[in-house]
Order: C-alpha cells, then structure tokens, then sequence
C-alpha cells in the first residue's frame, strides 16, 4: 500500500479548511488538535464503536468517535455518513492501543479522536466502489470508465498517477540538464507524415478548410532546429485517427525532443540516459548503461521481430538443413517454396523440470492456437524424451538419425528439451515465433520477470512494402536520412536501402523511435520520387518545411518516447488506459464525457458542413 508514502508528508497540505492531509498525521502529531478533510473511505460500527476511515491523496486515517460522543450520537452520525460523503473533523491526534496498531499504514500509529465532524459534501450511493476489497474483482471497464472520476480515486490509481508524475518530471529534469529548451507547437496544423489517419477540425473562418490535429510535433521540431534552437522538447499530446489496442490511443503523449549538430549515437546517448532516469525516479531501477544495439536484420533473424522481449534465453535458429529431406512434406514444401523452417530449443536450467515435461499437451494445443493467431499455420514441436522423440515430425527422426544427431550437434538440443518449429517465409515465420518465444517461456518460468532488459534497434530499412499495395512506404517517416548519400541508389532499389532510424525496445515493447533527418535535398526528392511524389506534390505538402530547408538546415535528428507506454510498463499496467486519466475506450469514445457526440444542424450550418446521412464505417 502506497497511501501516505512519505512522499507526501510534505505538510504543504495546511489550507484554510484543513490543518494537514489524513495521510500526513504520524505519531509525532500525538496530543496535537487538528482539522482534517477528505472523503469517507470506510465506516465501521463495532458494537457502539464507530470509526470513520478518513482520505485524501496522501492516504488515510482512522477516526475514531471519542468519549464525549453518546452512542446515540455516534449511531446517528454513522447512519447519516455514506462511503465517499465529503466530511471535515476535528479532534485530537492520539496514539492507538498497542494491539490496534496497523503497521501497514503509515498513519497506523495513530487516530484522531473527533471531537466536531462537519459534512461539507454528501455522496449519492456509489455506480462503484472505491474502498474496493483488495481479493475483489474490480468492475469491467466500461463501468470504471463511465464513472472515471470515481476509478480514479481509487489508491492504486492515484498511484500510477504518481509514478507517471514522477517519471515525466524526470524526463524534464534530464533534458534540462542537457540543455534542451521546452517549446510547444501547435495543435492546429496541416497534415503530418506518420503515417496514421489525421483527425480533421474544420474551420469556421475558411468553409471547406480544415486543420489537422497532429500525429506529432515532427515537422515543427525539425523547423526549430532551422530556428537554430540546438535542442528542443516538449511532453507533447499527438493524435492519431488508427484502429486502436491495449498499448494504442487515439489521443497519447510523447517526450519528443530533437538536436541539432548530431550524429546517431549523440542523440542515442541523450535518450538513453533520460530513460535511465525516468526508470530510476519512477520505478527505483538503475538500468545499465549503455543499452545494447541489435541491427534490425539480425532482430529479425535472431528473435522474429524488430521488439524482442530479451528476457527471454533462447534465440530463433534456422532449421531447415538439419530437418528438411527426413521426409516430412511441411518442411520441404516450405523450403521449396522459399522459405524456411525456423524455430527455438526450449530448455530449462539445471535443476529444473525439464521442459519436455513441463510442456502438456494442452500447453502445446494453446502455444499452437497462439501461432495461429498470429499467422502461423500452426507450430511443430519435437520433444527430446527419454525414451525417443516425440512429436508430429517424430517419427521421420527415427527412420532419419543423421537428423536427430544434427539437431543436437548444430541446434544444442538436449533430452528434455521440446523443439519449437514454425515453417514458411520468413515474414510468416518470424511474428508467431516471436509470440511463441516470450509465451512458451512464461509457461516453463524461463522469463526473467524482474529484468529491465533495454535494446537500440539500428539500421532500420528506409521504406518498407505496403502490404496492401505492395508500393514503398517510408518505415520511419519521410524525412528520414538514408545509410547511403547517393540518390540514385534510393530510387532504384528503394527496398534495400537502409536508414538512420532507431527504436528502443523494452522488454518486448517499443517504447520509442526516431532517426537522424535527411537535410540532403537531393537524397529528400529520390524519398519523395520512392514515395511516387511529385515535386508539386511534395511542395503542396511540405511546403513550409522544404522552404526553410533552403536557408540553411543544420544535421539534425531526435526521438520521441511513447509515454504513455511507458508509464504502463513502469507500473505493470495490462492497458495505458490505467495511466491516462480520462481515455477513450477501444472503440475511440470517451464514456464518461460522452465524446464524439453529434452537433445541431445550425452549428453544421456554421462551419458549412452538411452530415451525409447513411453513410458507412465503424461505430462503436
Ligand atoms: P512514432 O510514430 O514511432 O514516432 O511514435 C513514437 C512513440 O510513440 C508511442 N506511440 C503511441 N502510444 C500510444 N498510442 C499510440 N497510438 C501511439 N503511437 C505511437 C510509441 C512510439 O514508440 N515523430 C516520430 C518520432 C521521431 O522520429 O522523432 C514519431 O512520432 O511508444
């Protein structure tokens, strides 16, 4: 329990209404008459005694009804309070007896003896609870988020909520340090390159005009740097119009910062000790410096993905020498086909069930299911029992022992361990096993849960295929300074080129991304002829970006930290919709606020807005 920390026995609570927070009263204010304010946490009625559980945000109180209440009065007075009635007390601060004493909260030495309790504000009974018993389920989430204001009283709430404070003012610090300027940019905007959906604000003043809300502050960060600003950032709020998830908001926040006069590694170091901070100050972990960089081919290779969760021991392997050729139609007809057979050894250390043992049959049925969620046509395992293998391609083992003497030999596998395989091209392959990776781990206790494991992911492609039309399409965003200075070569093989783009990843999850920009014109325009751009094109839509590149743009690059995200993995949350106050629920809507909600036809009228009636697309 978190309430009272002493991160808020600051004492600055003292107003004219209250004399300290509930949290704040500790045994040195025995003997002290004090007021308190708060909310009604908890009543309790033992048997003539009444005790009221006082709170506020530093924590709570027990108070208690004093001998100068009958127990008439204290009856009426505790019928009269409803759990979250707004109340003031005063009375005397007084040591509890030994065998009352709470040692898990910080005010457990204590209570106050009311002497006068005031109602200053009465509470309706609760949609939900707030003093919600900690073995309860909570409430589903669409109820919480209707009654937000409520959810967010709850203690572990508000904790978060500290933990987000303390790790955004981190970031603050560090950046100050370096010497960054804080400078905000504008919410009102054309259309910017991230690539998502733009949300669309029209305007009264120019019918049939509209501003963009931004995706982020890309391109104004970029002018500042050809302001000569040096180094900017700003906790900035973007908006994005996507299909949204756990970790995906329409509208998130980033620590968004850009340098000028820098190299890759320049910025890298700058963002990399930031995060350090916001670690240490909000989760009290010091991770180590520097953070290793893992080109983006060789993450693919080695774990399946561009977010490996480095918490997990083993590493993709490629098995199609060893196991094509025994026979088995699945892997042949993969690697005739272009592909591979590609997988992992899952071993558990010395001394521990083996993992042939560990892995039922119905593990092996949900690890399946898994991979088949995320593209696999299914996954094929081979255990090393003691007695033989096992498994679907098991029998062509026995007919085939060179193959099962490869496997040891070149794949390291052990009797006992089980052989994860996915079959297919590589693109296929890599998502499911990067899924089964850190899953097939969770279930044999092989993730290390407590490990901070940080990772630079480097040498991204500069464009990557759309899946739909199969057309380039930057992997970063357009200005993004390709690994080679010769134009040519971007547009002819626009697929190979690699760029000054990196991400971080923690523990599975990309929590940042940013590049070095391209401030080469002729480099900028082969991106734009990739992209199928024209000059006109391009000039209508970064105009005012490609106009200052020309009176002298100095090297620049920056990065941008998902903060949200963040947060949510400092605290442990499942969703970012725990460490955001007032967010949308997956299908972008606002439930408390009510948002989107439609206007009346004069304020459409207004804007010279006509709603076509009938028309189609997702609702929620
Ligand atoms: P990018 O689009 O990769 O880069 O975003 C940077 C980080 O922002 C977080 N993020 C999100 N968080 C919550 N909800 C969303 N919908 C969402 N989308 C992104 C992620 C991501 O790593 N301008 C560039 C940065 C740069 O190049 O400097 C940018 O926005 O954690």
């Amino acid at each position: 329990m978190t309430e009272g920390s002493d991160e808020d026995r600051s004492e600055t609570g003292a107003t004219a209404l209250r004399d300290l927070r509930c949290g704040e009263v500790r045994a040195g204010d025995v003997g002290r008459q004090v007021t308190l304010t708060g909310w009604v946490h908890r009543r309790r009625d033992l048997g003539g005694l009444f005790f009221v559980d006082l709170r506020d945000r530093a924590g709570v109180v027990q108070v208690s009804l004093g001998p100068e209440w009958t127990s008439e009065e204290a009856l009426e007075l505790g019928q009269e309070l409803n759990p979250e009635d707004v109340i003031r007390v005063t009375g005397e601060v007084v040591r509890r007896p030994e065998d009352a004493v709470n040692p898990d909260l910080p005010t457990g030495e204590v209570e106050v003896h009311a002497e006068e309790v005031e109602r200053l504000s009465e509470a309706d009974s609760l949609p939900i609870l707030v003093a919600m018993p900690p073995e309860e389920e909570l409430p589903s989430e669409e109820l919480r988020l209707r009654h937000r204001v409520l959810d967010l009283r709850r203690p572990e709430m508000l904790e978060n909520f500290r933990v987000r404070h303390r790790a955004t003012a981190a970031a603050r610090r560090a950046l100050d340090e370096e010497d960054f300027l804080e400078v905000e940019t504008p919410l009102l905007t054309r259309r910017t390159p991230e690539g998502a959906r733009d949300f669309l604000v029209p305007s009264r003043m120019h019918r049939g005009e509209f501003y963009s809300l931004p995706q982020s502050p890309q391109l104004y960060k970029q002018l500042l740097m050809v302001s000569g600003f040096d180094r900017y950032y700003q906790v900035a709020k973007c908006l994005r119009d996507e299909d949204l998830r756990a970790d995906r908001q329409p509208e998130f926040t980033q620590i968004d910062a850009e340098m000028a006069f820098v190299g890759e590694e320049d910025v890298q170091r700058v963002c990399s000790r930031m995060l350090a901070r916001m670690w240490e100050e909000g989760a009290g972990v010091r991770p180590e410096l520097p953070f290793p960089k893992i080109a983006y081919d060789e993450a693919l290779e080695r774990y399946g993905t561009d977010s490996p969760d480095l918490r997990v021991p083993w590493e993709l392997e490629d098995f199609s020498e060893s196991l094509t050729g025994i026979g088995f139609r699945i892997f042949d007809g993969a690697v005739k086909a272009g592909g591979r057979v590609r997988g992992f050894v899952a071993s558990t250390g010395a001394g521990q069930e083996a993992a042939a043992d560990r892995l039922s049959r119905s593990d092996l049925d949900e690890l399946d299911a898994l991979a088949q969620d995320r593209g696999a046509k299914g996954v094929l395992w081979l255990k090393s029992e003691e007695d033989g293998w096992s498994g679907p391609p098991a029998r062509f083992l026995e007919d085939h022992p060179e193959a099962a003497e490869a496997l040891g030999r070149d794949h390291g596998v052990e009797q006992g361990d089980v052989v994860l395989l996915v079959a297919g091209a590589d693109a296929e392959t890599g998502p499911p096993l990067s899924a089964l990776r850190r899953e097939t781990a969770r279930r044999l206790d092989a993730l290390e849960e407590d490990a901070h494991r940080f990772a630079w992911i480097v040498e991204y492609p500069l464009f990557e295929e759309d899946p739909e039309t199969g057309e380039p399409v930057p992997s970063h965003h357009p200005f993004t300074l390709p690994r080679t200075d010769d134009p040519e070569r971007v547009v002819e093989e626009p697929l190979a080129a690699k760029s000054h783009a990196y991400d971080v990843v923690y523990n599975g999850t990309e929590i940042c991304s940013g590049s070095i920009r391209c401030h080469d014109s002729a480099l900028q325009r082969a991106i734009f002829t990739v992209l199928g751009l024209s000059s006109e094109e391009a000039e209508q839509r970064f105009g005012f970006l490609l106009e200052a590149f020309r009176y002298g743009v100095p090297p620049h690059g920056g990065f941008a930290v998902g903060l949200d995200r963040t947060v949510a993995l400092l605290v442990g949350a499942d969703s970012i919709r725990d460490v955001i106050a007032f967010p949308k629920t997956t299908a972008a809507r606002g439930l408390m606020e009510g948002a989107p909600s439609p206007v009346d036809e004069a304020e459409l009228t207004e804007l010279g807005l006509e709603l076509r009636r009938g028309g189609s697309g997702p609702r929620g």
